[in-house]
């Protein structure tokens, strides 16, 4: 089979390089693809939210299956074009990817469906929003409703900065996608990452990780896209895993498909652990970015068939995939500036090899000249196996030290819940 995988991240290299080991896959091409991906098979410069390109592209190399990566281009309507033209595509519609373009739909969703989340309300109006926090209390949650690259969400600890968050967000700071606010009551405990597959007509688990949104260690510092991550979580055990599916995942894709608009791809459900149970955060329409290079570095099973399962159906025909029983971790490596003002264009030399266990996947970097350089703010992604997580930690920490990236900068806390002195499966 020929795999044209879209992207160009560290999501997309883990991606690529996990289903290059699979016996089903004779060559693998990306788009537009980076210097890690370019060793798997050829990239073409088309940007994922080349929608025309893409699929000129996909037909060109007679791909059997493109696998998307990004969230930009599941809302410019990849999927939707590549179906149109009859190739088979791993990521959902434009109009199921709404669970992630749009927060006030999948609060509605949710609230339609019975799944549990927090209380909200949505605005079209920046003083009517602001009269809106009455009925909420501290710490307000404001967000704006369309995508904005994980920057929209603001935590407010008074009123005067939710007041400021809701203007900032009307005020163009977003462009359309803040055009629409939701306001969310808080929710408090500890957030997992779980990924559901579906084929619109069945699901299942498909694994998941514990991300480290803030940038500095100790939790602080502005959000990000995830610094990096770690799995398997001793927070999220099977038990919680069936719960959330029973009672998030498969209502919202049950909703889904009842609404004419059935989910094909990877649900990426954002959990909070409360002490009441799972609750849902946020619904994403792709993989997430770092789990997912945790999650490919664990995975036992070939993710081909699970890939194309969800493209043509058949998902409740595979069985549930197999996971490694080592620890995985991820330690992103970003940029001087990142997340606000990534200082791009730093050569970064890497070590021939690494130690067995460790995979170092690009997250942004570039070929200029014939040399690596940095091409974006999170940077490389550090990722190993252990025995223990700390085994893991160790790795990565060993591997990062032996690359030489000036300006660089990584958390060296990942996975400290897990490694605190009382946790379990320390
Ligand atoms: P989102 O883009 O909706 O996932 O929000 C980004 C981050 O903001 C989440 O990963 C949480 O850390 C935080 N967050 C979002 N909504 C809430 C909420 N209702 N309560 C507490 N934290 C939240
Ligand atoms: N790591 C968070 C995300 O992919 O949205």
């Amino acid at each position: 089979m020929n795999i044209l995988i879209v992207g160009s991240g560290g999501r997309e290299h883990a991606l690529a390089w996990k289903i290059a080991q699979s016996p089903l896959v004779t060559s693998i091409a990306s788009a537009p693809g980076n210097p890690g991906m370019a060793s798997l098979g050829e990239t073409f410069a088309v940007s994922p939210t080349d929608v025309a390109g893409q699929v000129a592209l996909a037909q060109r190399l007679k791909a059997d299956l493109v696998v998307v990566g990004p969230d930009a281009a599941v809302a410019a309507g990849l999927a939707d074009a590549l179906i149109e033209v009859g190739v088979a595509v791993f990521a959902p519609t434009a109009a199921a990817g709404r669970v992630e373009s749009s927060k006030a739909f999948t609060k509605a969703l949710a609230a339609r469906e019975g799944i549990p989340t927090a209380p909200y309300a949505v605005f079209t109006d920046a003083a009517e929003a602001k009269a809106g926090l009455e009925a909420f209390a501290p710490p307000y949650v404001v967000k704006a409703d369309g995508l904005t690259a994980g920057k929209g969400v603001t935590i407010a600890a008074t009123r005067a900065e939710a007041e400021a968050a809701i203007d900032s967000a009307m005020g163009g700071r977003f462009g359309a996608a803040g055009a629409r606010v939701v306001l969310e009551g808080f929710l408090q405990g500890e957030e997992v990452s779980l990924f559901a597959l579906s084929d619109g007509a069945s699901a299942m688990a498909f694994g998941s990780a514990q991300d480290h949104k803030r940038a500095y260690d100790g939790d602080l510092g502005p959000n990000t896209g995830g610094m990096g991550c770690y799995a398997p979580s001793p927070a999220f055990d099977a038990t919680l895993e069936a719960e959330a599916m029973a009672r998030i995942a498969r209502p919202a894709l049950a909703g889904l498909a009842a609404d004419g608009t059935p989910y094909r791809g990877v649900l990426y459900v954002g959990l909070m652990l409360t002490p009441t149970g799972p609750q849902l955060v946020e619904f994403n329409a792709r993989f997430g970015d770092p789990e997912t290079q945790v999650m490919m570095i664990r995975l036992e099973s070939d993710i081909v068939p699970y890939l194309l399962a969800c493209a043509r159906g058949g998902l409740d025909r595979l069985p549930p995939p197999v996971w490694r029983r080592e620890a995985g971790i991820c330690v992103v490596l970003a940029t001087e500036g990142y997340p606000d003002a990534p200082r791009t264009g730093g050569e970064i030399l890497l070590p021939s090899r690494f130690e067995p266990g460790v995979s170092v996947f690009h997250a942004g970097t570039a070929l200029k000249d014939g040399r690596l350089i940095c091409a974006g703010g999170r940077t490389l992604n550090i990722c190993a196996l252990g025995e223990t997580l700390a085994e893991a930690r160790d790795k990565a920490h060993r591997a990062i030290a032996s690359i030489v990236f000036p300006g660089g900068f990584h958390r060296r806390d990942i996975g400290w819940r897990a490694l605190a002195p009382t946790a379990p499966g320390r």
